[in-house]
């Protein structure tokens, strides 16, 4: 895994534009894997500002994101779909018809779970993959626990993560306990991974990423299997 370590989290969101960037500007059809929460959002408006500038173009660039409460309306403001449309898409020029996020509405959960992650093989793969971390490991919703599941399934939250997520609700028992998400070889099959961390909070998190040890009670360490994933953090996630 290669580290890069920044000075703060406007650098940690610096450094992983230019690489998404850079990788749009090499191949404008690529496939972007994207994900939800605050870390990345610093990346999006650096995005932004770079399309802003006429220096990107989204026109031909598919997206899958990796995950979505269940079930939650698209509408909802605390839905991935909104978000996703609040923080990125509605300021690009991404074609709606390349945007995928698993439905939060679909009536039959693993339906779409299976629908989702066929559509995510028939596309030829990710080819970068933009990962936040929970302060437990998780990636996607993928959260700590004895058995991991390999794709895109209907998967409960934990307690830490309405904990962490609460703080976009009303109250703490508005937050979905329910999600759907790609699974650990969903994740893996993308060709890149960028795993962005910041903020003490991710220390831990961070460490065990470092370590030599892969456990299913810290997901995000099933990365150290992938040969191209690159952990950009700010020394406050890195140094505790
Ligand atoms: P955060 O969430 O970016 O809001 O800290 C990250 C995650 O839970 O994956």
């Amino acid at each position: 895994m290669r580290v890069i370590i920044c000075e703060n989290y406007e650098e940690v969101s610096k450094e992983a534009a230019k690489l998404v960037a850079g990788l749009v500007n090499l191949k404008p059809d690529c496939i972007l894997g994207l994900a939800t929460g605050s870390t990345p959002v610093g990346m999006y408006n650096n995005l932004i500002e770079l399309y802003k500038k006429g220096e990107l173009d989204f026109s031909q660039v598919k997206s899958f994101n990796l995950d979505e409460y269940y079930p939650i309306a698209k509408s909802n403001e605390n839905s991935y779909d909104y978000f996703m449309n609040d923080v990125l898409f509605e300021h690009i020029n991404i074609k709606k018809e390349n945007i995928n996020i698993p439905n939060g509405e679909a009536k039959d959960a693993d339906k779409e779970c299976k629908e989702y992650e066929e559509k995510l093989n028939a596309s030829g793969g990710v080819d970068l993959q933009i990962l936040g971390i929970g302060v437990n490991g998780h990636i996607g919703f993928n959260e700590p626990d004895e058995n991991l599941i390999a794709v895109t399934h209907k998967t409960g939250l934990t307690e830490s993560t309405i904990e962490a997520n609460a703080r976009f609700f009303e109250s703490k028992d508005q937050v979905p306990t329910m999600a759907l998400t790609m699974g650990i070889a969903s994740i893996l099959k993308s060709k890149k991974i960028v795993l962005l961390a910041n903020g003490k909070a991710k220390h831990n998190a961070v460490k065990a990423l470092l370590n030599d040890e892969i456990t299913t009670s810290n997901p995000a360490t099933m990365l150290k299997v992938h040969n191209d994933v690159v952990l950009i953090c700010d020394k406050e996630a890195y140094n505790g």
